[in-house]
Order: structure tokens, then C-alpha cells, then sequence
């Protein structure tokens, strides 16, 4: 434990939750005395991410993240919880404490050095006589000097130990090659290189770190590419491959791309803000991240049908942060490195040029899918597209729309229109239907989010109220005989009101941002999921009552069946004649 309880308090105190994630989340006001805005950590059209400024917490009723203001900074910078705390220290203008700050940062410092010691081993490597295979396989994929120089890509040999090697001889030990994820424990002690016989990509951070690797084997074979593991740096869903080269470039949009040769091939050929997600399909914190460079993306994911399906994805991630979204068509080929191979730049620059934004993108894959000759088709047809255009949070876009499809089937405009309205209408009641829905049914609705089954619902909405109530009001604890921990039927609650119990025995404060470091964000997420609620404030102590009643109940319950279980066991062997 690095900080102390009122360090973090004092923390939390001077970083308003309401002022700190607004920065982030347009924040409105709505039910009580909780903020709304859209999640930033899923994607959503109506918002049901909720901030609480009474208990300094926010939680999403859609994907249950939750949690205190500094897990938000975690959750959306990717900082570990130092640097979290650092980040809103500074914000504050708070002094760190100063021995925590040091060996966090130290750390960070020493495996990026040893992470840009081992890309120029790789860069040197490709050099070497033994660089033979990977420069070979450069000059089939037609990457020139200058893009290896460019994207300083480099070879991993075909030897179990040479970057272990030369990174000890550089002072690294075993474990800091370890937790960077450039070597492997062998099953007989020892270790071996992670990557072995690959072209090499270092993946470059926006300040321009090596924070990882992604190694693509020379030639057919499986697997395809190796990546570094996530590590104190590295997160593949946080960061974009060669951001760092398409951030300085002047075209006004990022190119996303699938493939890190893909990528590659792109810059080669003059189209210097191409980027690639690292093998993940498009994140919400990768889309964050776009959106801190560009306001206009161009998707040119592969052609084929995984493509596509992670075009719509992607579009649906960057249209939530107002990004003008295009998406290349691609036909004659199967991926950007492809295309330009066969029909070259100029040609690539044409399809830039007629890229479709992407409502028509979307409309001309519903398109596809039928036969407008034939009626029923087209009413089929006209339902899908109107469908999708009712989703369209611009009323001057539906309208546009509208009449596209009008032109396009030879149906009235009006009759669109209003079919585009109802659908629209019946949206929005769904929407608001399920809010309800999902306020009114905690437990089964947290059951769903974070994973977490309960054996015992019944007894576990109880410890869920006792634990919620330790948060809200714990003077009400100091009165009565606490519950004890023993009885409750779910683990994971039981090991949070352990937590809490001891903070207020402690006469800490009973708060989540000082207790941030000791839950896993799983954890996290199920005590906001918690203590969003709210007890009616008069009835409190009766409320704890009841909660306590119900656990020792169900408790005593169990361990009733237990003992019968035991008995029954015990006459069993008996009458075996078996020695008990
Ligand atoms: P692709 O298979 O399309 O690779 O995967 P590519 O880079 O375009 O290579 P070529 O052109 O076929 O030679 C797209 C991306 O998915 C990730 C890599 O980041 C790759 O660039 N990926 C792919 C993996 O992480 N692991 C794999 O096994 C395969
Ligand atoms: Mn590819």
C-alpha cells in the first residue's frame, strides 16, 4: 500500500467527480440528483453512464463500470493507479508524496529503455549476414530501406537467447525482460526469447516510447504474429499502430487500416496517416484517442466479410465522438497493401476521393441484400434502411435520407418520412423502457453486468443493502453488533464489506477513492453498481435491520443443511461399517 487513506481522501476532495469526468462526458441533469451523459466505455445512443455527485461515484447502467474518480482517470487515460493519483495531483496542484512517485515512474522509465534497447537490437539485427530470411521477405513484400528505416522495423533471430543475451549484457535482469514480455519462463527454469525468427514492428506511443512489439513471421504459418503481452506500458485496446508517424501528417484525416503491413505499405506510398488497432477490432479508448488527432477518419479494413462487420463496429465507436467517418470501398482486392500492389497510388487516391461517408456506406450493404424488382423485397428492403436512418441522431439527416430512399424505391417521400418516425418513436420508448427496466432491477441487472452470479439472491440483495448502507451512513454501524462477514453467502460482497468494516473499525474514512487500490476493477464495478442506490434516508436503521435479519437467517439456513449433510454422511458410512 503506497498512499495513505487520507492522502487519497484528500485527493478525491479536491478532484471533483463531477468536474473531472465532465471533462470528458457531456454531462447532463436529469433523475435526482444524478448527472447522465453516454458511456465512454461502451457504445451507446442514449445515455445511461451516471454520475453521482453526493457520493463521488459513477456507474453505467449499460456495461456496469463504475467506481471513484480515480479509477475513472485509470479506466480513461490507461494510467496505473499511481500514475492515476499522480495525474489528479497534478490537476489539483497537490505535492505527491515523494517516495511512491519515485519508484512507479522509475519503473516505467527503466522498461521503456529496455524496450527501445531491445527495437534497436531488432533494427540491428536485420542488418546482420543472419538477416538474410527477414530482409528477403521485405523485398517480396516490396517494403523499401527507407520504410524500415521509417517505421524502425527490425528481425528477431532464430535463437532461443540472443536478445536475452544482449539486453544482460546491457544490465537488464531476467525479471525486467519478463515483465516486459520479452521473454518466456521455459518449463525447466530459465527463460527464452519471446520472439524468435519474426519480422519485427515496434509499436510507438504518441511521445514516440517503444511500449511493445508485434512480430509477423516470415512467410505462411501460425501464428501469424506475435505481440507483446500487456504490460506496465503496453495496452494493446489504448493504443493505435504507428500513430506516431500518422499524427505529424498533413492529410486532415487518419487512415485505420487492419493490418500492421498494411499500414506499411501505406505510408510507403505517400499515405502518411495510416494506422492500424493493434489485431483488436476498434476500442472505445482506441476511438478516444483518434479523436485527439483528427476529426475526420477513413476506414480501410479488408474487404471481406470479418472487414465489414468491423467497419460497422468501428463507425459505430467514432460516430459516438462526432468524427466525420468515411469508408473506402475496396473491389479487386482483399486488403490496402493488396490494392496498391495491383492498381497503385493514384488509383488508391481516386478511391480516397469517392470514399462514401458512411450512412451511405451502411445503406449501400442493406442495399445489397436484396431485389428491389420484386415488391416484397422492396418493402423489405425499405424497412431495414429506414430502420437504420431512424437511429440517426440528426433530424436534417433523416430528412436527406429520406428522400434518398424515396428516389431510390419510388416510394413517396411522405410515406418514407413516416415510416422513418414511427420507427423512431418506437426506438425511443424502448429506450426509455429499458432504463427503467434496468434501475428498477438491481441485483438480476448486476448479476448480468459484472459476471458475478449469486448462489443466493436473496441473501445476497440483503448483503448487497448492508453493504451499501456501510458506504452511505456508517455512524449506523457504530450502534449495533456489525454483521459478521462469515455469514455472507457471496465472496465477492463478503470480501468488500470486509474492506469497509475495517476502515470504519479503523476510523478511516469509509470512502472508494481510498480504498481504490485495494479492489480489482471488478470489484470496483460491483460496489458502484452497489452503492448507486439509494435507501430512503428516514428508514435507514430499520432498512439494517431487516438486511441482517435475512443473512443470519439465510446463513443459519445453510449451515443447517450442512450439518443434515453431515449427518446423512455420517450414518451412510456408518452403516458401512466404515471408520469415520
Ligand atoms: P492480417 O492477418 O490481415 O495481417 O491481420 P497483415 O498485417 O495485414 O499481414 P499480411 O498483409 O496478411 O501479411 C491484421 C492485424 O491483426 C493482427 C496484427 O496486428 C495484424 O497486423 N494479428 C493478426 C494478430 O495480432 N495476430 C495474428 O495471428 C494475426
Ligand atoms: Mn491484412
Amino acid at each position: 500500500m503506497a498512499f495513505s487513506e487520507d492522502f487519497l481522501q484528500e485527493l478525491a476532495s479536491r478532484n471533483d467527480i463531477v468536474d473531472v469526468v465532465g471533462s470528458y462526458v457531456h454531462l447532463t441533469k436529469r433523475s435526482g440528483s444524478n448527472l447522465f451523459g453516454l458511456c465512454p466505455f461502451h457504445s451507446e445512443k442514449t445515455p445511461s453512464f451516471s454520475v453521482a455527485p453526493d457520493k463521488q461515484i459513477y456507474h453505467c447502467f449499460g456495461c456496469g463500470k463504475g467506481g471513484s474518480v480515480i479509477s475513472f482517470i485509470m479506466e480513461i487515460e490507461n494510467l496505473s493507479f499511481p500514475d492515476a493519483v499522480a495525474f489528479l495531483a497534478r490537476r489539483a496542484g497537490m505535492p505527491m508524496p515523494e517516495e511512491e512517485q519515485d519508484t512507479a515512474s522509475k519503473k516505467r522509465a527503466r522498461m521503456l529503455a529496455l524496450n527501445r534497447e531491445a527495437a534497436r537490437f531488432f533494427h540491428a539485427a536485420l542488418k546482420e549476414p543472419s538477416g538474410q530470411p527477414a530482409r528477403e521477405y521485405l523485398a517480396r513484400r516490396q517494403l523499401t530501406g527507407k520504410t524500415v528505416t521509417n517505421f524502425g522495423l527490425g528481425f528477431a533471430p532464430d535463437t532461443w537467447d540472443s536478445l536475452t543475451r544482449a539486453m544482460k549484457g546491457l544490465g537488464y535482469t531476467e525479471q525486467e525482460l519478463f515483465d516486459a514480455g520479452l521473454v518466456r519462463h521455459g518449463k525447466k527454469g530459465g527463460v527464452y526469447d519471446t520472439f524468435r525468427n519474426r519480422l519485427m514492428f515496434p509499436v510507438i506511443d504518441v511521445r514516440g516510447n517503444v511500449i511493445g512489439f508485434s512480430g509477423r513471421i516470415l512467410g505462411d504459418g501460425e501464428p501469424k504474429y506475435m505481440n507483446s503481452p500487456e504490460t506496465l506500458v503496453f495496452s494493446k485496446s489504448h493504443n493505435l499502430f504507428a500513430l506516431n508517424l500518422a499524427k505529424k501528417s498533413k492529410a486532415g484525416y487518419i487512415l485505420l487500416a487492419e493490418g500492421n503491413v498494411d499500414v506499411a505499405s501505406l505510408h510507403q506510398a505517400g499515405f502518411d496517416s495510416a494506422v492500424a488497432s493493434l489485431g483488436t477490432s476498434l476500442t472505445p479508448e482506441q476511438a478516444r484517442l483518434l479523436s485527439r488527432y483528427t476529426s475526420e477518419i477513413v476506414i480501410a479494413y479488408d474487404s471481406d466479410g470479418a472487414g465489414q462487420k468491423a467497419s460497422q463496429r468501428a463507425i459505430g465507436l467514432l460516430e459516438k465522438l462526432d468524427l466525420r467517418v468515411r469508408v473506402l470501398r475496396m473491389e479487386g482486392a482483399k486488403d490496402p497493401d493488396e490494392y496498391l500492389k495491383r492498381f497503385g497510388a493514384d488509383a488508391f487516391r481516386n478511391l480516397l476521393e469517392a470514399s462514401e461517408n458512411h450512412i451511405d456506406f451502411r445503406l449501400a450493404s442493406i442495399r445489397q441484400k436484396y431485389d428491389l424488382a420484386v415488391d416484397e423485397q422492396k418493402v423489405a428492403f425499405l424497412r431495414e434502411a429506414c430502420d437504420m436512418v431512424a437511429a440517426l441522431p440528426d433530424k436534417i439527416k433523416r430528412e436527406v435520407y429520406a428522400m434518398r430512399l424515396s428516389e431510390t424505391t419510388g416510394i413517396s417521400v411522405d410515406a418514407v418520412k413516416d415510416q422513418i418516425a414511427q420507427i423512431r418513436k418506437r426506438k425511443l420508448r424502448a429506450a426509455e423502457r429499458q432504463e427503467r427496466r434496468d434501475q428498477s432491477r438491481p441485483v438480476l441487472q448486476q448479476q448480468k453486468r459484472t459476471g458475478i452470479r449469486y448462489d443466493n439472491p436473496r441473501s445476497a440483495a440483503a448483503e448487497e443493502g448492508v453493504v451499501r448502507l456501510l458506504c452511505q451512513e456508517p455512524e449506523l454501524f457504530q450502534r449495533i453488533e456489525p454483521p459478521d462477514a462469515e455469514w455472507f453467502s457471496s465472496p465477492e460482497l463478503k470480501h468488500l464489506y470486509a474492506l469497509l468494516l475495517d476502515c470504519m473499525q479503523r476510523g478511516a474514512p469509509v470512502s472508494l477513492a481510498a480504498m481504490s487500490e485495494q479492489l480489482s476493477p471488478e470489484e470496483m464495478n460491483l460496489l458502484t453498481g452497489v452503492i448507486q442506490e439509494s435507501d430512503d434516508s428516514s428508514q435507514r436503521s430499520k432498512a439494517l435491520a431487516d438486511y441482517i435479519q435475512i443473512i443470519r437467517d439465510e446463513a443459519f439456513r445453510r449451515t443447517n443443511e450442512d450439518l443434515r449433510e453431515a449427518a446423512r454422511l455420517y450414518k451412510k458410512r456408518k452403516a458401512y461399517g466404515d471408520k469415520v
